[in-house]
């Protein structure tokens, strides 16, 4: 559907598209090494689960490319490329997207020891673009998957962007809503506008739009009416990571969504693809939650919004309890509960 692309990889630097000066600006960042890259994702240049680990995937091939001029083998380049690891890994914390995606790399180089170091590095590059490539076709999945339990007229809310600025492309949420729209359902969206970062107001609005798929911003703290109004018929969000029984950390402020949703019997969606879920994670409350800095709070787009100085908190996600979700919307289908097993089987069959 979109001409636009979030992340594109050009051979000896990465584009991203700047997603904190969407929707007024539709500049780009350039990264030319592990560092920039690191950076643009700790600065929310890019963010959402999936596209992090892209990135990420990336910024490790561009170190790669430098340190191989170093010589040796494989081996010697996996060792000189730990700090780069270190730091894509450290770049933030909550999405598991990003260990999985440098692991999956460590594995290639794993079994490149023997090979020249430019010959590691070379297959560095074609797993990151395939990552890329996957993750594309993991979401058109969960948008057909996800279709099918979208009424044929639907008013489905979500909260921040999980869409095809959080991804590699066509998004998981939002790609649940295209897949909907593709099979020719009527659906339109209220895009929660997420404070303090307003992912939805600024990016879930801004890429619905360029498809012409309906979309109405509400305040966060419009929901509960809404809900109790009948204006809701299902709720679809995205992840950060999901715990293996089922726990989902998401952006904060989902938590209150799922409470709100069952309290007016609204079933509530987790659309992610199975590199979110994390099965090393017995439940959601071992999931490290990211604490942004406290200026956000503070300001709107530089502008104070509370006293010089007040103290504040900046937790960057929540974790919904599996009791409140009604499926996981995945890449192999729809997990139901008991998760635990679900999720297990999920594993299974991808082995
Ligand atoms: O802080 P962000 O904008 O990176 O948070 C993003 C989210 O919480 C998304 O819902 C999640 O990563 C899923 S993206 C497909």
């Amino acid at each position: 559907m979109s001409s636009w692309e979030p992340i594109t990889w050009r051979g000896d630097h990465l584009r991203l598209l700047d997603q904190r000066r969407l929707p007024t600006e539709e500049t780009d960042v350039l990264c030319r090494d592990a560092s920039e890259t690191a950076t643009a994702i700790t600065d929310m240049v890019v963010r959402g689960a999936p596209a992090i680990g892209v990135t990420a995937a990336y910024g490790l091939v561009l170190a790669a490319k430098t340190r191989a001029a170093e010589g040796g083998d494989g081996a010697a380049l996996r060792e000189r490329l730990q700090p780069d690891r270190r730091e894509l890994l450290d770049s933030r914390p909550t999405a598991v997207n990003l260990r999985w995606a440098l692991d999956r790399l460590d594995l290639i180089l794993e079994e490149r020891a023997a090979d020249s170091a430019s010959e590691a590095a070379a297959a560095l590059e074609s797993a990151a673009v395939a990552l890329h490539e996957d993750d594309i076709a993991a979401n058109r999945a969960i948008g057909r998957h996800g279709a099918t339990v979208v009424p044929d007229e639907a008013r489905l809310l979500t909260h921040c962007n999980a869409g095809a600025l959080a991804t590699a492309g066509y998004g998981t949420a939002l790609g649940v809503v295209r897949g909907a729209v593709e099979a020719g359902k009527k659906v339109a969206v209220l895009a929660d506008e997420t404070r303090p970062f307003l992912q939805g107001a600024r990016l879930t609005a801004w890429e619905l739009m360029k498809d012409d798929i309906p979309v109405t911003v509400i305040a966060d703290v419009a929901a509960a009416s809404l809900m109790r109004a009948g204006e809701v018929d299902l709720v679809v969000v995205g992840a950060d990571r999901i715990a293996a029984n089922g726990d989902v950390a998401n952006k904060v402020g989902t938590y209150p969504v799922a409470v709100l949703a069952r309290e007016h019997g609204i079933p509530f969606y987790v659309a992610a693809p199975l590199s979110t879920i994390d099965p090393t994670m017995p439940d959601g409350d071992g999931i490290p939650i990211e604490e942004r800095g406290p200026e956000e709070v503070r300001e709107c787009f530089g502008v104070p919004v509370t006293p010089e100085g007040a103290a504040v908190r900046n937790p960057a996600f929540d974790v919904t309890p599996s009791a409140l979700v009604k499926a996981i919307i995945t890449d192999v289908g729809i997990l139901e509960p008991p998760f635990t097993e679900s999720i297990a089987r999920a594993f299974a069959d991808g082995d």
